[in-house]
């Protein structure tokens, strides 16, 4: 797997936009759903040409989406960080199954629902010596976009998605709401003071303006209908 160059880097600055730098690639994903309406999958829909350095929305209300109009400052947007700089591991439950243990920091959790097939990723861990439950299990957890969810191996470890060094604009069609910025392939994200966040392959970070968990999505941009139509 590729990693991001040292020069990769998106700061998040107070009260406005993410600062991106490095020339990390921005492209435009959404989740798939079967018959049922349950996520299942990614499609790359298309790119955005965005240069070396670019500043994304934060507050949700830019009339130039993904991209920073300035309407933050005209509107009051408070971005407060509330998130703090616990690690992954200080943030997650651990559920053990056979020969299995699946890592769970549910505040990171971006509602993108992959864990909710056959009867959900918890109960699916704990029926691992089914191979099949197994397979299915370690799928979902790493279809995850904001990382709440890491499989591992009881033996070997835990087991990360290969994701290229990339921010992807998330669309849920079968919501009929955009979602989060997905960091991936592990870029450096600091916040408003130049501390950084943990590094991690996979994390989601708010768009919308309405999440508790700032800067991390927390869901709510379903809940307040938010659309990027660009
Ligand atoms: S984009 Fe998910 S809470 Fe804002």
């Amino acid at each position: 797997m590729k990693g991001p160059t040292e020069r990769m880097r998106i700061s998040v600055t107070e009260d406005g936009p993410y600062v991106v730098s490095g020339g990390v690639p921005l492209v435009c994903v959404e989740i798939l759903t079967n018959a049922d309406g349950e996520s299942i999958g990614w499609r790359e829909t298309g790119s955005v040409e965005a240069g070396d350095r670019y500043r994304l929305c934060r507050c949700g209300h830019s009339e130039d989406k993904p991209f920073c109009d300035m309407t933050h400052a005209v509107e009051g947007f408070d971005g407060t960080e509330i998130a703090g700089h616990e690690s992954y591991a200080e943030q997650s439950a651990l559920i053990d199954g056979p020969g299995v243990r699946l890592h769970d920091a549910r505040r990171l959790c971006a509602e993108a629902r992959f864990c909710d097939r056959a009867g959900g990723l918890w109960n699916l861990i704990e029926r691992c010596d089914d191979p099949d439950a197994r397979t299915l299990a370690e799928e979902q957890a790493a279809l995850c976009p904001s990382g709440r969810y890491v499989f591992a191996d009881v033996a070997g470890g835990p087991r990360e998605p290969d994701l290229e060094p990339s921010i992807a604009l998330v669309d849920d069609p079968s919501l009929g709401v955009s979602g989060p910025l997905w960091i991936r392939g592990g870029i450096a994200i600091v916040d408003a003071d130049d501390v950084a966040y943990e590094v991690r392959n996979r994390v989601t970070l708010c768009r919308c303006g309405s999440s508790a968990n700032k800067p991390f999505c927390d869901g709510s941009h379903i809940k307040a209908g938010f659309r990027d139509e660009g």
